[in-house]
Parts: structure tokens; sequence; C-alpha cells
């Protein structure tokens, strides 16, 4: 348990008794794309998860630092060699860098929660439902050194547990690398009760870029400026305005209309997605399925489409209706479940981590 010592500090003729713990809880969400980490002292902080080492002797002169992170990393890219360690939710397999770069990842979203000296680091740490069963062991070594205590527990069940919504609910966290699902019936969900599928925003800028390419293909873009027009202007249904983006054409700034490719390629997650909502509340025992149609909470980026919830209840429509919202807040809601679920942690469900 958390033993507090008190600290009295003398400031401006005032005392003001600062109460100071032994452990400091973290929740973090180990994202594809973006990973966040929310402390019990207050700290909250995103990182897009981009992991950089300067490449030569020049490029350490220029970037002053021996690993850089997050947007510093990407926009100094052409300098560093520069690794995105997750791939559909699982730390890259045989890659040692990849590795590396993850703990360096933690190491860093630790370092920017300010833990006091002496204080012991409690994490609990949000993966894809899928990553749960096989890189559990990548992810313990990589956690090695950086933190002393661990637990590792799915996604969308840390949304879960941070919104309270234990208890006939499904989860849906549609993140960069995979869409994950979770169906809480008032205890820890098991494999029975989650899904994962690797239809999520990767897949969406693929598609993107496919469609774009074949449109335009004498245009010049990156994946990067495709995934940041996604994210200006996604949708799906009846579009409500055309989008249209200026992109070099030999050289000379011209203006595209991607409306329609923007649609088909946030569409294409539907149809799978649709689906799998449907075939896990089939599962439910059949008295509870009304109120779990009901309770359809989305999560992660993906979750800010535009009409997307609007499109889901839709296709629940045909099964007798149901309610799907977005979560307020999709960058920090994994890692406030997170940190939730470590400050109610007994002290048996933590794994403590040698040296
Ligand atoms: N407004 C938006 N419309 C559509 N997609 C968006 C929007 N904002 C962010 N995204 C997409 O959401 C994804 C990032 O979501 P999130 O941060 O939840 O993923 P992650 O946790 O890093 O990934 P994962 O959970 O798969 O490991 C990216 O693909 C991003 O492009
Ligand atoms: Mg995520």
């Amino acid at each position: 348990m958390t033993r507090a010592r008190t600290e009295t500090i003398e400031r401006l003729g005032m005392t003001v008794t600062k109460e100071k713990t032994s452990i400091l809880h973290l929740g973090i969400d180990l994202g594809t794309s973006r990973s966040s980490v929310s402390a019990s002292n207050g700290e909250r902080h995103v990182v897009e998860s981009f992991v950089g080492w300067p490449v030569d002797m020049v490029a350490r002169k220029i970037v002053k630092k021996p690993v850089v992170f997050g947007h510093e990393a990407l926009e100094a890219r052409p300098m560093l060699d520069l690794h995105r360690p997750l791939e559909r939710g699982l730390i890259k397999e045989g890659s040692e860098k990849d590795e590396l770069a993850v703990r360096e990842l933690l190491r860093h979203l630790i370092s920017l929660t300010n833990p006091d000296g002496g204080q012991k680091v409690f994490a609990v740490i949000g993966v894809p439902a899928e990553a749960m069963r096989v890189s559990r062991q990548h992810l313990r070594n990589a956690v090695k050194g950086v933190a002393d205590s661990l637990m590792i527990v799915s996604e969308p069940f840390a949304v879960a547990y941070g919104m309270d919504a234990l208890l006939h609910t499904m989860i849906i966290d549609i993140g960069a690398g995979t869409t994950d699902f979770c169906v809480m019936n008032g205890r820890y969900p098991t494999d029975d009760d989650q899904r994962t599928l690797t239809n999520a925003g990767d897949s969406v800028d693929e598609q993107l870029m496919t469609l774009l390419r074949s449109k335009i293909p004498e245009a010049q873009f990156s994946i990067h400026m495709v995934r940041a027009w996604k994210e200006q202007w996604s949708f799906v249904g009846e579009p409500k305005r055309k989008v249209e983006v200026t992109v070099p054409v030999n050289g000379k700034p011209t203006t595209v209309d991607i409306t329609t490719e923007i649609r088909r390629a946030c569409e294409s997650v539907l149809p799978p997605i649709i689906e799998t909502m449907l075939d896990l509340i089939s599962r439910v025992e059949p008295e509870y399925q009304e109120a779990v149609r009901h309770n359809i909470i989305l999560a992660g980026g993906g979750s800010q489409i535009p009409n997307l919830a609007a499109t889901l209840e839709a296709a629940l429509a045909e099964i007798g209706g149901g309610r799907v919202k977005a979560v307020d807040d999709p960058v920090f809601a994994g890692s406030n479940g997170s940190l939730a679920i470590a400050a109610d942690a007994p002290e048996s469900d933590w794994e403590k981590l040698a040296g």
C-alpha cells in the first residue's frame, strides 16, 4: 500500500503541507501512433510514438540529443534512424532496435511525469487485447529497469474502467494499428469478451494513399500528409462539404478534390467493425443484449470520425436499436483508465520487476 510522508515547506510566511507518497502510480496507453501517460501526481502527457537516433556525427551536432521523441523526431526524420516501434499494436517482431525504442519511449513518458527521486514507479500499461496474448514478454523486457511494478491490461478494458462502464457495456477503441472491442460483464473480461481487428487508422491511411495515387499519379505526397488530411477531413456517409487539398504536381501547387477518396477510405473500416460489433452482441446472455446495445462507447482517435456513431446506430437499428457515443477525451481516456486501475489494484495484482 502507498505509504505517505509529509513535507512541510515554509514559503512566503505560509506553511504548506505537501503529501509525498513513496509510490507514483502511472497509467500508460502505449499506442501505435501516440502514447499517453496519466500520473497520480496529476501529470498528463501525450507523445507521438516515434523514436529516433541521430544517424551520424553531423546529425548529433544538429539534434544535440542522443535520442529524440514524438513530433520532434518526425520533423528531424532525415537526420534520424526513425522508429515507430509498434505495428498493429505489437512490438515489431525480431527487431532489437524496436524493442529498444519501446523502452526509450516508456522511459521518456515516465520522465515527463517527474517522479521524485525515491519514488517507486507502479505502471499499468494498456495494450491491444491481442497483444496481451502474444507480446507480454516483450513488453515486460522493455519495462524492466524503467518501472518497479507492472500490470498489463487490454486497452478497451482500461477505457471501460476509467468511465465506470463496467456492466453491460461495449467499448470499441479505434486506434491506429488496431480496433479493439471489449464487452464488460461486471468482471475482468476474458478472451471471449474481446476482439482485435487490424482495420483501423493505419489501414485507412494506406487505403487513402492507394486511392490518391491512382487518382493523381503525378502528384507528390507522403503518408504523413495523407494522415493529416484524413485527421482534418474524415467522415462517413453523405458528404457535408467538398474536401480539397493542395499538393505539388510536378513541383506546382495544385488543388485536388478528394471528397470521394476520403469517404471510401474511412468507410473501408465499417463492414468489419459492424460485423464484429453484431457478433459480440449476439454472444451476450439474451436478457442483457438490449442493455449492451444501448451502451456502446467509441474510443481512440478513430472515434472522432464525424457521423461514425450515427452509422453504427443505423446498423443496430436492424437488431432492435441501440446507442453509440464517443468518449469526451480520446487522447487520455485509456491512460486515465489505466491510472484508475493502478490506484485500485490490490498488491497481489502487480507484477514486481527485478532491476
Ligand atoms: N479526426 C480524426 N478522424 C479520423 N481519424 C483520426 C482523427 N484523429 C485521429 N485519428 C486517427 O486515430 C489514430 C490514432 O488513434 P489512437 O491515438 O487512439 O491510436 P493508438 O492508440 O496510437 O493506436 P493503437 O491503439 O492501434 O495502438 C490514427 O490513425 C489517427 O490518424
Ligand atoms: Mg490505442
